[in-house]
């Protein structure tokens, strides 16, 4: 393995470091945004605020915005003050660049980060529909993409991967990041920081990743954003903290810490997340940022007296880089003065910052080329194509009676819902950077695929049906297809539900739709999974399409015309009803497994189970399992199994494979996701899949942070979702495997 900074690299730094003053250093810790000030008649949280609620429109906002006077902190760049800016503009980036590089004492760059999340010029599907293509190299792809056109923007450190394992769809976050199954975030996480980080051929082409959130932020209690987490310590280590390990094996450089407190610990002050598990035991390289304001908030959560208490916490648990408070800056110099923070505080943290700019090539290429700006004005056919495959992989059929799609090229379609035909809404939470002119709304896909569509837009998510529109919907169409679900602004930060049915009176539209008796089809657009348990009833044909990013359109469309046979699978579970929620497939055995019986784990008004399973997706063909093996090989066991397609077009078929550990002394999950396989099938094709479960991967963590591989019986299964099909069971005995490390505990 090469290394990840050459011997002259270190010195640079070093010597570098042993020339810096105590503000320089502290300068470099120090993140700012850019801030708008002065010119309004009220503080501009209220403006925020006064948009939120509809007292300003966002036109309006737009305008006061654009006369509005922006502080990039020129002055406190020009005094070493400033390690690194959120700024989006590549010309505002060399300008400020300039000032860090020549202006200042030491000349040392910048580092410019943004919330790339799920793609920059390009916007590809959120993370929660992405992951379920379960396709690690598309996944590896468009974060490689979002790199190259941030970076010719001068953005070289991006604020993702976003690995928050999620079992509360009320969380509006659950949008952001890869679902509820460790297995598959961990893959998602590899994929994405191979995306991000790995072409170093040149400085164009690769960024930092950083992981968030830092941890635990995704199991809020009831999915309210920002709330309390409170979880024993085998959950954390066998579920939430497998993702980031996973990316940090994979040379993830830096991570962002999480607003929630974890166990009554804010994770901005907790020096055993920071320091002793993410650098000491997981080997993190590079720095850790805090969240935006957060060292601030540990006032509000009362674990500090006041700013400069909650900067000493931060900076002595490890947290590297402030974002956004300048609490660092006023404070960190007093507090090393009068020895209540050691200098090798600072000289730790400010190194790892220097180290990863190194890393990045910032030192001699600290300027976006010229060349470079501007480059992706015009996105590259390539890019396009990479966002139309990305979203045709990502949506997901969940139900389709009757096989009422595909639809015919020459069908009459009434296209309804003010949803189909809305740049901004088919982007999806976190995205900044995409333009209106490379978005192709439902409406625009189909009317390429289907000359005879008419749009009628009836309504949405928000705002009164038109029940004139309804009603020549109804008369037109020989199929309606129904574009529904939620706005880009109902998921996301600080958009938590406590309701998550398809929101205002869209249900009442497709009540109206439905008695037309015409077949309808239902699109979904939506940030999370919702509680569907009345659409699945009573409408025939169900699309989930999230929010696919700027190829949305073409994507539907191909996809209800037949050219596309759809693949996605769901990263997590659907309820049938909200109260459901929390809910999750690899949930723990109980004593009590739910049955008709009364006196068993379940609700009196709910189903068992989740509506559509983690895993679950339909395609236009049919394939079938068969043949399940379970060799014993050693170190691993080899599993196979053998798919077919049965049906009478080609298709992508999604072989999961599942383990349970049977008897444990620690109760164990119902079934884990260890493995999965995609197999491209021509119709009457069959192929065989492989698994290889590496033994060590069998065991789990207890609560004293042991990992423990017990011997005994194990149950193997292979599925097309978590419910699976075939099961093989295997004695085993962990004699001589190398066990995973334990985790330090307190
Ligand atoms: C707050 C969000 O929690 C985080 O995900 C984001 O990266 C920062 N703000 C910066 O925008």
């Amino acid at each position: 393995m090469t290394a990840r900074l050459t011997e002259e690299q270190r010195d640079r730094v070093e010597k570098l470091l042993s020339s810096m003053t105590l503000e320089e250093k502290i300068g470099q810790m120090n993140q700012e945004s850019v801030s708008i000030v002065g010119g309004f008649d009220v503080p501009f949280e209220q403006l925020i605020e006064m948009m939120t609620d509809g007292r300003l429109s966002k036109e309006e906002f737009q305008t006061i915005m654009s006369t509005a006077k922006t502080d990039y902190h020129e002055d406190a760049i020009r005094k070493g003050l400033v390690g690194s800016l959120m700024v989006q503009d590549p010309e505002k980036c060399n300008e400020l660049q300039r000032i860090a590089v020549e202006e200042t004492r030491l000349g040392i760059p910048l580092i410019f980060g943004l919330d790339v999340i799920h793609g920059f010029r390009s916007v590809y599907p959120i993370a929660i529909a992405e992951a379920g293509s379960f396709d690690p190299e598309l996944m590896e792809e468009t974060a490689s993409m979002a790199a190259r056109e941030s970076r010719a923007c001068g953005v070289a450190w991006h604020f993702a991967p976003m690995l928050d394992i999620a079992r509360d769809a009320r969380w509006g976050r659950v949008s952001e990041g890869p679902g509820e199954d460790p297995c598959l975030a961990s893959a998602f996480a590899r994929a994405k920081v191979r995306g991000l980080q790995n072409d170093h051929s040149s400085t164009d082409h690769y960024v930092a990743a950083c992981l968030k959130h830092f941890v635990g932020y995704g199991a809020v209690e009831s999915g309210k954003d920002y709330n309390t987490v409170s979880m024993a310590n085998h959950v954390l280590f066998n579920n939430y903290l497998e993702p980031f390990r996973a990316a940090v094996e994979e040379g993830a450089e830096t991570v962002m810490a999480s607003f929630n407190d974890l166990n009554g610990v804010p994770s901005t002050v907790n020096p055993w997340l920071l320091r002793t598990i993410m650098k000491k035991h997981f080997g993190l390289p590079g720095f850790i940022v805090s969240d935006a304001n957060a060292i601030k908030e540990c006032v509000a959560h009362g674990i500090a007296e006041d700013e400069a208490d909650a900067g000493r916490q931060a900076a002595e648990a490890g947290l590297d880089m402030d974002m956004g408070t300048e609490i660092y800056l006023h404070n960190l110099k007093k507090l090393v003065e009068e020895g209540k923070i050691s200098m090798s505080v600072v000289d730790d943290a400010c190194r790892r910052i220097l180290e990863v700019k190194m890393w990045l090539g910032l030192f001699d290429h600290p300027y976006t080329r010229e060349g470079e700006i501007g480059k992706y004005e015009t996105l590259p056919e390539e890019h396009v194509d990479l966002a139309l495959r990305s979203a045709e992989e990502s949506a997901v059929l969940l139900k389709n009676e009757g096989d009422i799609l595909p639809i015919a090229g020459d069908a009459k379609i009434s296209l309804v819902g003010n949803l189909a035909d809305d740049k901004e809404q088919i982007i999806g939470a976190w995205a900044m950077s995409w333009k209106e002119k490379d978005c192709v709304t439902i409406r625009e896909g189909m009317e390429k695929e289907f000359p005879k569509l008419r749009y009628f837009p009836c309504g949405g998510p928000e705002g009164e049906i038109n029940e004139a529109d309804a009603e020549e919907a109804c008369a037109y169409g020989d199929v309606i297809v129904a574009v529904l679900g939620e706005t880009v602004a109902m998921s996301g930060e600080a958009s938590s539900r406590a309701d998550i049915t398809l929101p205002g009176d869209q249900r009442q539209l497709l009540e109206k739709l439905l008695a037309s008796g015409k077949p309808v089809v239902l699109v979904l657009m939506n940030g999370r999974p919702l509680a569907l348990g009345w659409e699945a009833e009573h409408v025939p044909a169900i699309l989930e399409g999230w929010h696919l990013g700027i190829q949305m359109g073409n994507a539907i469309a191909h996809i209800l015309s037949g050219r596309k046979n759809p693949e996605g699978r769901l990263s997590s579970s659907f309820p049938a009803v909200t109260g459901q929620c929390p809910i999750y497939y690899n949930h723990p055995n109980t004593g009590r497994p739910a049955s008709n019986f009364k006196f068993t784990s379940r609700y009196l008004d709910a189903p068992f189970q989740a509506l559509y399973p983690f895993g679950f997706g339909l395609s236009y063909t049919t394939y079938t399992l068969r043949d399940l093996k379970v060799e014993d090989k050693g170190n691993v066991l080899g599993i196979s199994a053998k798919v077919k397609n049965t049906g009478k077009c080609s298709g992508r078929a999604t072989v999961q494979f599942y383990m349970q550990d049977v008897t444990a002394s620690l109760v164990r999950p119902i079934r884990e996701l260890k493995g999965f396989a995609k197999a491209e099938l021509a119709p009457g094709e069959e192929k065989t899949v492989f698994c290889s479960l590496e033994k060590k991967r069998m065991g789990f963590w207890n609560n004293q942070g042991e990992y423990r591989l017990e011997d005994g019986l194990f149950r193997i299964y292979a599925g097309q979702d978590s419910t699976t099909e075939m099961m093989q069971e295997i004695r085993l005995s962990f004699d001589g495997i190398e066990k995973e490390p334990d985790y330090p505990v307190i």
